[in-house]
């Protein structure tokens, strides 16, 4: 795995969340025997931590209220409310948890899946809230492997008018952030690990497997 300062030699530009909390949880992710149940309950609970680090620098305005002691400006959230959105289908697990922090976001769905053969990303569904171009856009997938789906969803968010949006992911590979950071140099990303590699069938290694299968129990 890669640390911060790797990342830097490298010229890779991504935010490595790397809490012990997360660190702890990925692990117990990654182990091959982990439960359908633990694998989704470990991911939400790293979803949380990841939701705060990504909407860091969100927005404030005072407000003036009351407490039961006297009147008060106090910080509260402003603007349009911001959108999460998810690359399906895995980018869900890692929704369910950031919607838990931000219940009142607003949800889209880009569907894609990577052809085995080429693994380009082919899209099968895309709605997204309106005004997107006025919202904080929070994209969630927990894989960026060739980055391929990530850039795809991007692309197709920016043609929507998405303007300020950040990419959020688990676990990347170095091959990813590289293509994902020429493809979309404006746009952060934020992970909780940077893995060695991708095999020659395009999976992250060490990584956890394939994502989709291991949330929904589909293998
Ligand atoms: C996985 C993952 C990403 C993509 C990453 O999705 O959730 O979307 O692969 O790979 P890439 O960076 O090389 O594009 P998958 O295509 O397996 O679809 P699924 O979520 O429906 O399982
Ligand atoms: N998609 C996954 O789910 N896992 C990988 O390692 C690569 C792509």
């Amino acid at each position: 795995m890669l640390s911060q300062q790797d990342l830097i030699d490298k010229g890779l530009k991504a935010t490595l969340v790397d809490h012990p909390l997360i660190q702890h949880k990925l692990s117990l992710m990654r182990e091959k025997q982990q439960s359908t149940a633990a694998f989704r309950s470990l991911l939400r609970e790293i979803s949380w931590l990841l939701c705060f680090e990504s909407t860091r620098d969100l927005p404030l305005e005072m407000k003036a209220i009351e407490t039961p002691v006297e009147a008060m400006k106090a910080p509260v959230l402003s603007g349009k409310k911001l959108a999460f959105i998810s690359i399906l289908r895995a980018g869900n697990g890692l929704l369910d948890g950031m919607l838990d922090v931000i219940p009142s976001a607003r949800v889209g769905h880009v569907g894609l899946y990577r052809d085995p053969d080429t693994l380009q990303a082919v899209e099968y569904y895309y709605k997204v809230p309106n005004k997107i171009g006025e919202r904080l856009v929070v994209v969630v997938d927990p894989m960026l492997a060739t980055a391929n789906s990530a850039i795809a969803a991007v692309q197709r968010l920016k043609d929507g008018g998405a303007v300020n949006m950040r990419f959020v992911c688990l676990i990347s590979a170095p091959e990813g952030v590289k293509a994902f950071n020429e493809a979309h140099p404006d746009i952060p990303i934020v992970t909780a690990a940077v893995d060695s590699h991708l095999n020659d069938h395009g999976y992250i290694v060490p990584g956890l497997g394939d994502a989709g299968d291991r949330i929904f129990g589909t293998k």
